[in-house]
């Protein structure tokens, strides 16, 4: 599945602008700089095709990729973003508000956290958002490479706690490592289901 080769579709500024929705969608979000693009290079082996940056807040479209004819991964851009202009920011919050709540063939949005930080404010924000549209999403950890195993655990721990009433989300979380690798395999195997690839 995540085999097949991964293209560019479309950058949406908009919701007018979103591509009429022909295959299944796996959605990336979080926090700006959180390894969204990241994460979608290593689970897809293919780099190059989605940019990242060290520099918070440089995916601001959402952008569309097609992993050949089976299903369309979403980089969805980050919010949070300190630097950003105060509307500029807004615009992009309305944005991935809208396309996480009424996306027709929306499977699923992985909700990456990065596990030194944990959850903030935004996320909860999202997550209401997507529990009151019934949403289906997941917890990724990101970049647990930074932090010793033991505190992983910990976070994911909390985590996983603080969502148990929730009815829209997929548990178990799932913990990665882009740098290290660590993880990706199973959340590509998670993911693959979805799409019955
Ligand atoms: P925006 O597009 O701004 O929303 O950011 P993003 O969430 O797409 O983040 P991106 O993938 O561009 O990564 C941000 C920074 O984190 C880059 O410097 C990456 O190299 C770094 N990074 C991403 N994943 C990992 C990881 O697993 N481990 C470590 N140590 N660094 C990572
Ligand atoms: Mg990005």
């Amino acid at each position: 599945a995540f085999r097949n080769k991964l293209t560019f579709f479309a950058a949406a500024k908009s919701s007018s602008s979103f591509p009429p929705p022909e295959l299944p969608e796996i959605a990336f979000a979080g926090r700006s700089n959180v390894g969204k693009s990241s994460l979608l290079n290593a689970l897809t082996r293919q780099w190059g095709i989605v940019r990242t940056s060290d520099k918070p807040g440089l995916t601001q479209t959402i952008n569309f990729f097609n992993l050949g004819s089976k299903l369309c991964l979403v980089d969805l851009p980050g919010y949070g973003f300190a630097y950003a202009k105060e509307e500029v920011k807004d615009a992009w919050e309305e944005l991935v508000k809208e396309y996480v709540s009424t996306r027709v063939g929306l499977k699923r949005v992985c909700l990456l956290i990065d596990t030194k930080w944990g959850m903030k404010p935004r996320d909860h924000e999202l997550i209401n958002l997507m529990e009151r549209s019934q949403t289906k999403y997941q917890i990724v950890l990101t970049k647990t490479d930074m932090i010793f195993p033991i505190d992983v655990a910990r976070h994911a721990m909390q985590i996983e706690e603080s969502l148990k009433a929730n009815k829209s989300v997929v548990q178990p979380l799932m913990m990665v490592s882009s740098k290290s690798g660590a993880g990706i395999r199973s959340l590509r195997t998670v993911l693959s289901k979805i799409a019955r690839l």
